[in-house]
């Protein structure tokens, strides 16, 4: 297909994060969540639809990039997706955080695979890096940050106190409570944030079309 007129994300680069991150407990066992990285994934094609040259940081999922304009990088944990975000950011216009990165991590990683006993088994989990958070403490003036919150109480709250601690220039919620929104499935039903708290309601939608609306927002940043 040949297009004639230029995207309207042409010549941006822009960082994605999408699907989980499995923490290592030992060589057969992980700590993971239900992340397919759907969204993430339909984010990032049209973000390529529009012409973006899109850095792909994705924790383990099956799901493919199909768009050239996509260079994908595949981590496992938190700590291997915040290395390879700070390390790309900086040349980024854009950074949109849709990973469901955890949130903590074995303190120990056992090198051997811990074997059944009759006693109480501990593991000892240390927080993760919020990668979102320290993106927003490095975004410069030319650079937009966009975040996610996924929430089962007191949603526009929790989410606008997100957008604030992680200073994101708006915030896309989507509620547990919400049915068809939310882990593994093709629709999703968003509210978008702003920092001037605009606050815009969309209704359920394919994920695909959802992606569209977001972009329509960031292309009010770029
Ligand atoms: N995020 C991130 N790195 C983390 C945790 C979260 O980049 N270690 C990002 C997510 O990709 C999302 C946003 O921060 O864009 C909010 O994630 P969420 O898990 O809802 O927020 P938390 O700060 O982990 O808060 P909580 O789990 O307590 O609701």
């Amino acid at each position: 297909m040949i297009k004639n007129n230029p995207g309207r994300l042409n010549g941006i680069k822009i960082l994605i994060t999408a699907g989980p991150t499995h923490e290592k407990i030992d060589p057969v066992r992980f700590i993971g969540n239900y992340s397919t990285g759907k969204m993430g994934y339909a984010i990032a094609e049209a973000c390529a639809e529009e012409d973006a040259s899109v850095l792909l940081v994705s924790g383990p999922v099956n799901m493919e990039a199909v768009h050239p304009g996509i260079t994908r990088f595949d981590v496992t944990s938190a700590n291997e997706m915040a290395e390879k975000c700070f390390g790309l950011f900086g040349e980024c216009q854009a950074g949109i955080m849709t990973a469901a990165v955890a949130d903590y991590t074995p303190g120990r990683k056992y090198s051997s695979k811990v074997k059944r006993t009759k006693e109480n088994l501990t593991i000892e989990l240390v927080p993760t890096t919020d990668i979102a958070a320290e993106l927003g403490r490095r975004k410069r003036k030319d650079q937009v940050l966009v975040g996610f919150a996924l929430e089962t109480d007191e949603e526009e709250v929790n989410a606008q106190s997100k957008l604030k601690k992680k200073n994101f220039d708006f915030i896309v919620l989507n509620s547990l409570n919400d049915k068809g929104a939310g882990f593994g499935g093709d629709t999703n039903k968003i509210t978008i944030i702003d920092a001037d708290n605009n606050i815009r309601y969309f209704e359920l939608k394919s994920k695909r079309e959802v992606a569209r609306d977001i972009i329509e927002k960031l292309v009010e940043y770029v």
